[in-house]
């Protein structure tokens, strides 16, 4: 061998990899290669279609007491199994959710003197797939305290991308940037983006339990890596081997119809539900005494303008009963809201109402009309304060029979309050480990006392709902109440955004239905009245909310009757076209008959569409009731006339085709109602 030809041997050596593993997805989509290069350095590999979209990428850990886990690994172990198999959710977008991937496990060892270890387990799909570290049980890594986990995601073509900052001070609650992928800074997930051959890919997490969550920042052009959220003070993560983290996960589609019809795979990698008979969990719709706090014409502290009175909350009742609504959230009903309850949350109550709130009788008044009051924990973050009482406040509940509870973490971004096993109260993230921690608590203990949770400024969903199905639903991110304070509302494009990018991760309780278009002072919503319509199907949650005032209702009774017939609970959900920020159709099937319900929702911009009714049963008439923007020179605009609402009826079949003409700033709301089989 000629010293040259030797040369050229050492350095593909150190350049390429000296072993790799690979798996495919079950129909051949996707593929996965997890490597060891010449550094030893895990990298792994996605293609689909034989195309690159994960070019190699780095795996590893920085680590607070112990050297890096980066270099000098060589793989000593790889197996693959296969799963193809089904589980019903007890609510949800669909009943039946089917889980098919090929799995690759790799074991990871140090060749230097510490022969450390780690695991990495990849499941397959065609539609996307999650990886995740394991740590074994191992002499030298017993206590892993992690300073950064060094995941990359080496995106392969040029993108475009919508993200929201991480790690500022509203938490969740911002506008999505659309830059190229090289202008990210640091993103929350889902980060969504569309390359430039057309393919969608979401980033994103599953089974956050006893970690910090994942944020996404770019390195340098298509290069992105995670930043786990801070600890508090200390490491990121601190955990006892063994233990798994949670699973990185990539959602990868065609189109962006498809990119939200694979997120079940984030409900696939977390384990099945954990609480047995769940049918105490009740998918509902609910009112409250809560747009009138946002408006300011009323309070949620004592005084003349308290809006959680015996009086108020009665009424309130009525108009629930009415209408159908099965819950009455009441904020304010608590003690703490005098005096600056933003500021530290430690003059809460979670068990004493407000003395002009007759707490036990109202429950009684509730539940004589089929209807229960909804309770609500503002904790202002104070997470420590709030333990203290939980066990509490979720027996008070059960006693009373009040099956769900509103949470709110109101406070700047890290603000939480912990409680430390020694003691300390420290400060923390809303997606710290804490957080995940404190969390899953909460879930845990109103799951003893028949409870289901809905948490605001929460933390990120990611697919807990089917481990843990009494937490319901979340906030996290702009909902209806950005419209009722001053600017900037919602931008008209905002839903069809949400849909792609925060609807991803589960459901949300964005509290739609605001049919007078106005917030605080008059202000004008940036929409329709038929769009507030068409957000109770394209934003999914199992409990929706009827966020206006009775009296505004009053005025719309027409389209409020679609609020009254939509159910909040489906057997099957179809996305009929979409484009990210521009406009999203989508129709889900009611679990408890036989009926479809479809949603459309545009931007700034009129947009059409032709969408045909195949989903519909062949050889079964319908009576579509249609409630859409009013066309002409006169129709429906949200600057202009956004009251422009036109409700018909039309018999339909799945033969037919509908054109759905969406007003800028509009939307659309069907109603299949299902004549009786032959
Ligand atoms: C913010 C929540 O988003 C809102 O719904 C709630 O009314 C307030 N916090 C008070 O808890
Ligand atoms: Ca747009």
């Amino acid at each position: 061998m000629t010293r040259i030809v030797a040369f050229i041997l050492a350095m593909v050596a150190l350049v390429a990899p000296v072993h790799a593993e690979v798996i495919t997805s079950p129909g051949n989509v996707i593929s996965v290669t997890i490597a060891t290069n010449g550094e030893g350095r895990p990298v792994y590999s996605v293609s689909r279609r034989g195309k690159p979209v994960i070019a190699e990428s780095e795996m590893g850990f920085l680590l607070t007491d112990a050297p890096q886990l980066l270099r000098n690994f060589k793989i000593i172990d790889a197996k693959t199994s296969t799963h193809d198999g089904s589980w019903d959710q007890p609510w949800g977008e669909w009943k039946t959710v089917r889980d098919h991937y090929n799995e690759l496990r790799v074991r990871l060892q140090e060749t230097s003197t510490l022969h450390r270890m780690f695991d990495v387990v990849f499941r397959v799909y065609d539609n996307g797939l999650g990886f995740r570290y394991e740590f074994p049980d191992q002499p030298n890594l017993k206590t892993v305290n992690i300073a950064e986990e060094l995941t990359q995601f080496a995106v392969a073509e040029p993108a475009r991308a919508w993200w929201a900052p991480a790690f500022e001070s509203n938490r969740e609650e911002y506008l999505y940037n659309d830059t190229p992928i090289a202008e990210i800074g640091v993103a929350q997930t889902p980060l969504t983006l569309k390359t430039l051959s057309g393919l969608h890919i979401a980033f994103h997490e599953a089974a956050l339990v006893d970690y910090s969550g994942m944020n996404i920042a770019k390195v340098q052009g298509g290069l992105l890596k995670a930043v786990l959220t801070p600890g508090a003070g200390g490491p990121k993560v601190t955990r006892a081997a063994p233990f798994p983290t949670p699973w990185r996960v990539m959602l990868i589609a065609d189109d962006a119809a498809g990119l939200y019809l694979a997120n079940p795979l984030i409900l696939n990698l977390n384990e099945p539900n954990k609480l047995g008979d769940v049918s105490w969990v009740k998918p509902r719709k609910y009112v409250g005494i809560w747009w009138g706090m946002h408006l300011d014409t009323q309070s949620w502290a004592s005084g003349a303008k308290h809006g959680a009175t015996t009086a108020n909350t009665r009424t309130m009742i009525d108009f629930a009963a009415q209408n159908g609504f099965g819950g009455v959230l009441v904020e304010g009903w608590n003690k703490g809201w005098d005096g600056d309850w933003f500021a530290n949350g430690e003059d809460f109550s979670f068990t004493e109402p407000y003395p002009d709130f007759d707490l036990e009788g109202l429950q009684r008044y509730a539940r004589s009309k089929g209807v229960t009051l909804i309770g609500h924990h503002e904790t202002s973050a104070n997470a420590a304060h709030y333990e203290s009482q939980m066990d509490a406040a979720f027996a008070l509940d059960r006693k009373l029979g009040i099956d769900a509870v509103k949470t709110g973490y109101v406070s700047d971004a890290g603000g939480m309050k912990f409680k430390l096993p020694d003691g300390r109260v420290v400060f923390g993230w809303h997606e710290g480990q804490l957080s995940a921690q404190h969390h899953l608590r909460v879930v845990e203990v109103a799951a003893r006392n028949h409870v289901t949770v809905d948490p605001h400024e929460p933390i990120k969903d990611t697919g807990l709902r089917r481990t843990y199905p009494n937490w319901v639903s979340r906030e996290g991110q702009r909902g209806m109440e950005y419209n009722a304070w001053g600017v900037p509302k919602n931008p008209p494009q905002w839903e069809s955004e949400l849909v792609f990018t925060r609807m991803l991760s589960g459901p949300m309780d964005f509290t739609p239905g605001v049919l007078s278009l106005k917030g605080r002072g008059g202000t004008p919503l940036l929409s329709t009245e038929a769009k507030q319509l068409a957000l109770y199907v394209v934003i999914y949650s199992p409990i929706q909310m009827a966020a206006d005032l009775p009296e505004n209702y009053a005025q719309h009774l027409p389209a409020f009757q679609f609020i009254k017939d939509v159910p909040t609970d489906w057997s099957d959900t179809r996305v009929l076209n979409g484009e990210i920020g521009d406009y999203v159709t989508i129709v889900r099937k009611d679990r408890a008959s036989e009926n479809w319900y479809l949603g459309a929702v545009g931007d700034e911009q009129a947009r059409s569409s032709t969408i045909k009714l195949d989903f519909l049963t062949p050889g079964r008439r319908y009576t579509a009731q249609i409630y859409r923007d009013t066309d002409g020179p006169d129709g429906a605009d949200y600057r202009t006339n956004p009251h422009g609402i036109t409700i018909e009826t039309r018999m339909v079949t799945s033969a037919d085709t509908l054109t759905l003409n969406l007003a800028p700033g509009g939307g659309q709301a069907i109603r299949f109602l299902a004549s009786k089989a032959k």
